[in-house]
């Protein structure tokens, strides 16, 4: 039974020292099995071996206490030697993640709409002619078809959307109205200066439903631009044309320019903010409307532009260069 205090001290592992444990001290172990034998001996041999067996269970508990307790303190050991840290190691500056300010600019006005009761939707950037052109009714022999403008695919009838435009009739087919949407995305025209660039982003709005008329759209705008350039804006609306509106109109508002930067909402000059009108009733006959029974309005502006203004950022490329060093300056950083 000596064998037993040898086993604990030598036990190599945490386990071990439970398995040898159980062996002896369980129900069915070594030593509860020969303390209960003691019963059946004569009384001289009983005391005897009575003594030696609780000697030995003391002896055998302490034992098994001091082991466990080195095992714990070795395990511990190896898992901070495992675990080390070393404090003194510099730290990685983590640098901030910033708002792209055209990503901004974009959920700041879709925001706006959502506050006025419109709700998103949105189309493919690989989109058919019928959606960006037929349908819009912009006509066979309209410019803005022609390759130098519009990116065509080599599989007909596809192309790169030129506008956000086609989001209206896909909108129209497929859903019931009255309705009142909102479609931000991108778009592609093949255009590159200080003030165009390939891909750019457009908001589109659509409101269709009985009794829709130019006041409303008026209004809608009116709201959008004082709320958006967070001041009252004068703006003008000015007679224009698009296939898909009648009657057109161009929206401007009002600026002056001081010592290069730009000031909205005063001074003498008006610069172009977006297109809208009054929906063309073939576009609502399209899309299987009854122009007698429900009108109207839509709008479409450049988010870039917008972004522009509101920003004062000058060049319309800096928003595609990527530069760390500009977008850290002119991001935001503020949750949305
Ligand atoms: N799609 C036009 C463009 O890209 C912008 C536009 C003008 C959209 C008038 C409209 C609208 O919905 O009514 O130039």
């Amino acid at each position: 039974m000596d064998t037993l205090i040898l086993e604990i001290q030598k036990a190599s592992s945490i386990e071990t020292l439970a398995a040898i444990k159980t062996n002896a001290f369980g129900k069915q172990g070594a030593l509860s099995s020969a303390l209960r034998a003691l019963a059946s001996l004569p009384p001289e041999a009983r005391k005897i071996e009575g003594e030696r067996l609780n000697t030995l269970k003391k002896k055998a508990l302490a034992a098994l206490r001091k082991r466990q307790n080195e095992l714990e303190i070795q395990a511990w050991e190896i898992r901070l030697s495992e675990e080390k840290i070393d404090v003194t190691f510099p730290p990685s500056f983590q640098r901030e993640g910033r708002f792209h300010p055209l990503m901004f600019a974009m959920q700041e006005a879709v925001d706006l709409f959502l506050g006025m009761g419109f709700s998103v939707r949105t189309g493919p950037e690989i989109e058919k002619e019928y959606y960006n052109f037929d349908a819009l009714n912009v006509g066979k022999d309209h410019p803005s078809r022609t390759s130098q403008d519009t990116f065509y695919f080599e599989t007909v009838p596809y192309l790169l959307r030129t506008q956000t435009s086609p989001v209206q009739i896909r909108t129209l087919q497929s859903e019931e109205v009255p309705l009142q949407i909102v479609a931000p995305g991108r778009v592609y025209r093949s255009d590159h200066d200080r003030t165009h660039s390939p891909m750019f982003h457009q908001i589109e709005g659509l409101v269709v439903g009985e009794e829709v008329h130019m006041g409303q759209l008026k209004h809608t705008l009116e709201t959008f631009l004082d709320l958006f350039f967070g001041k009252k804006i004068p703006i003008r609306f000015r007679p224009s044309f698009f296939p898909f509106t009648t009657p057109s109109a161009e929206v401007d508002i009002l600026c002056r320019r001081h010592k290069g930067t730009l000031i909205l909402g005063e001074g003498d000059e008006w610069l172009e903010v977006l297109g809208c009108g009054m929906v063309h009733p073939k576009v609502l006959i399209e899309c299987g409307l009854d122009p007698e029974k429900v009108q109207g309005f839509a709008f479409g502006m450049g988010v870039e532009r917008m972004a522009m203004l509101k920003y004062g950022i000058e060049d319309l490329r800096d928003f595609y260069q990527n530069d760390e060093r500009w977008l850290s300056k002119i991001g935001f950083s503020c949750a949305l």
